[in-house]
């Protein structure tokens, strides 16, 4: 009888065998859903975590009460598999608000599992970008973003240690800031705080997950970078994760 499934046995001893290795069943199932999504995923990208989810309804509100174009222009900074921006693209366009994205990673193998979900989802108003933050992103885009999304990297190396052994399947990178030794963990938010500013639209907004400890740290950098507008948004659980800063 078994026989007759012999194809279907040997992928699910494989997968039980990798799952039971410690790898985490996202990777296991290689797809896995981000609001209206399926997404793929592998080991090039972070698995996109439920409170990321909060991050897209709070950028939708907030680009709804922005002055844009007909077509909003969108960043997604540190994009992995595509979760916020293709999400972004996707909700807004059943709206009928038709999006422009730029998917940025400094990853170029997360860059590709995000190319395979924009073919997946048949999103074609993507462009990808490798890039260390802003540092290669074209000039011709500075001042011109109604929207910046991010969930960058906010973890130090005390707090990665500490974590469940699962997440140390995804990458290093995705999770752990590059100040981290010891109990920093900043550096990049700070990074994108201070620069986000000069590359947003007039009445652009950026929309960025940090940790549940970086709230007033976040909220003085957004008062040295010049924002007109500030604030967090607490996450579902009641912890302040999601600044909004408008230029
Ligand atoms: C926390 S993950 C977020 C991935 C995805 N946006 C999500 O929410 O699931 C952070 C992402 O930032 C990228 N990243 C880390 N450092 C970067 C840098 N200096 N410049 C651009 N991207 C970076 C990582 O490769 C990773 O894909």
């Amino acid at each position: 009888m078994l026989e007759e499934y012999g194809d279907d046995v040997v992928a699910l001893n494989g997968a039980l065998a990798r799952r039971l290795a410690g790898e985490p069943l996202q990777y296991v199932f290689g797809h896995w859903p981000f609001r209206e999504l399926d997404l793929d995923l592998d080991e090039r990208v972070l698995i996109p975590r439920p409170e990321t989810e909060e991050l897209v309804d709070v950028a939708k509100k907030e680009l709804a009460a922005s002055e844009y174009a007909v077509e909003p222009l969108m960043l997604d900074l540190g994009c992995g598999s595509g979760a916020i921006g293709f999400s972004l693209l996707t909700e807004l366009s059943s709206r009928g608000v038709h999006a422009r994205l730029v998917a940025l990673d400094a990853s170029s193998e997360a860059l590709d599992v995000a190319k395979q979900n924009a073919r997946k989802h048949a999103l074609h108003a993507v462009s990808f970008v490798v890039s260390d933050w802003f540092v290669t992103l074209d000039d011709s885009f500075r001042g011109r973003f109604d929207l910046i999304v991010s969930n960058p990297p906010y973890v130090s190396e005390d707090e990665f240690a500490s974590l469940e052994p699962v997440v140390h399947c995804e990458p290093r990178r995705a999770l752990v800031a590059r100040d981290a030794r010891g109990a920093g963990g900043f550096a990049d938010v700070e990074l994108i705080i201070r620069d986000a500013r000069d590359w947003l639209a007039p009445s652009g907004v950026l929309v960025l997950e940090h940790g549940a400890a970086q709230r007033s740290v976040v909220l003085d950098a957004c008062e040295r970078a010049g924002y007109d507008e500030y604030h967090d948004v607490n996450d579902l659980a009641g912890h302040a994760r999601i600044l909004v800063a408008r230029r």
